[in-house]
């Protein structure tokens, strides 16, 4: 088993619509080396979750894609590529503060806003997952947010400092390896239990939207699947997927 994939190839382009369909079409067009990352400096069509567009000044921040080949991961355990990305970038960003924290289920918080956001599609035939196309947001040194982004900060508004991107790229690609090889290895309860600690409001009360209703609970975790256990006020736990809860604070 190898190590130090993440990044070993490295693509930057000046500018691309969106790194992780660049990413789609160099994989339809090609056999591309597992770790391979496409970064690029603007992107005109940046995606984000739910069909929303990732907005991210030209030039300031880290926006690129890694391409995974987890074929000895069973598409029931793909939350575990989401749970690898989300605690290397944590575990970046906290060599520069203490307090990134995952918002489950891969939104990156620093105190209570968003530095980061992941975009991962994966191409699965019959039970194995051939390709993953982990897609990258970080805000790192853009100071400036439309008023129309929600709670957004930057590395630098968090550190005060500015930060060279390429170097953060390589020692941010060295975290995520270093996460992604234990997954290799089978290092599944590792991998949660870091995930699970590393959660935004890990165990603290907060208020969440169900079926159009608030719901008050506490976040006790994710299961095997990266569903969120939520231990509600009568003293039960549920399990909800990514489109049924969404947090409110
Ligand atoms: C989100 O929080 O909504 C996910 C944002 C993911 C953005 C990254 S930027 C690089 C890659 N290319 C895209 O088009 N999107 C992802």
């Amino acid at each position: 088993m190898e190590r130090d994939i993440v990044g070993r190839d490295l693509l930057i382009f000046p500018s691309l619509d969106s790194t992780n369909n660049f990413c789609r079409k160099l994989l339809n067009s090609k056999v591309v080396h597992e770790g391979t990352v496409i970064w690029a400096h603007h992107q005109s069509k940046g995606r984000g979750l739910a069909g929303s567009a990732w907005e991210s000044e030209g030039g300031q921040n880290l926006t690129f894609s890694v391409i995974l080949h987890p074929f000895f991961l069973t598409p029931s355990d793909q939350f575990y590529l989401s749970m690898v990305s989300s605690l290397g970038i944590t575990e970046f960003l906290n060599e520069f503060t203490d307090n990134a924290r995952i918002k489950w289920p891969n939104d990156i918080y620093c105190d209570k806003r968003k530095i980061a956001g992941i975009l991962i599609e994966n191409s699965i035939i019959e039970n194995t997952i051939t390709d993953s196309i982990v897609g990258i947001g970080i805000n790192i040194n853009q100071t400036i947010f439309g008023s129309h982004i929600p709670n957004p900060v930057s590395l630098k508004l968090v550190t005060g400092e500015h930060h060279p991107l390429k170097s953060r790229l390589e020692s941010l690609c060295e975290k995520i390896d270093h996460w992604y090889f234990l997954l290799k290895q089978g290092k599944k309860a590792e991998i949660k239990n870091r995930y699970t600690e590393q959660l935004y409001r890990f165990n603290e009360k907060a208020t969440f939207r169900h079926n159009n209703k608030v719901l008050t609970g506490t976040l006790r975790g994710v299961d095997g699947v990266g569903r969120m256990m939520l231990e509600l006020e009568d003293g039960n736990t549920n399990h909800f997927n990514l489109k049924e809860v969404e947090f409110i604070q």
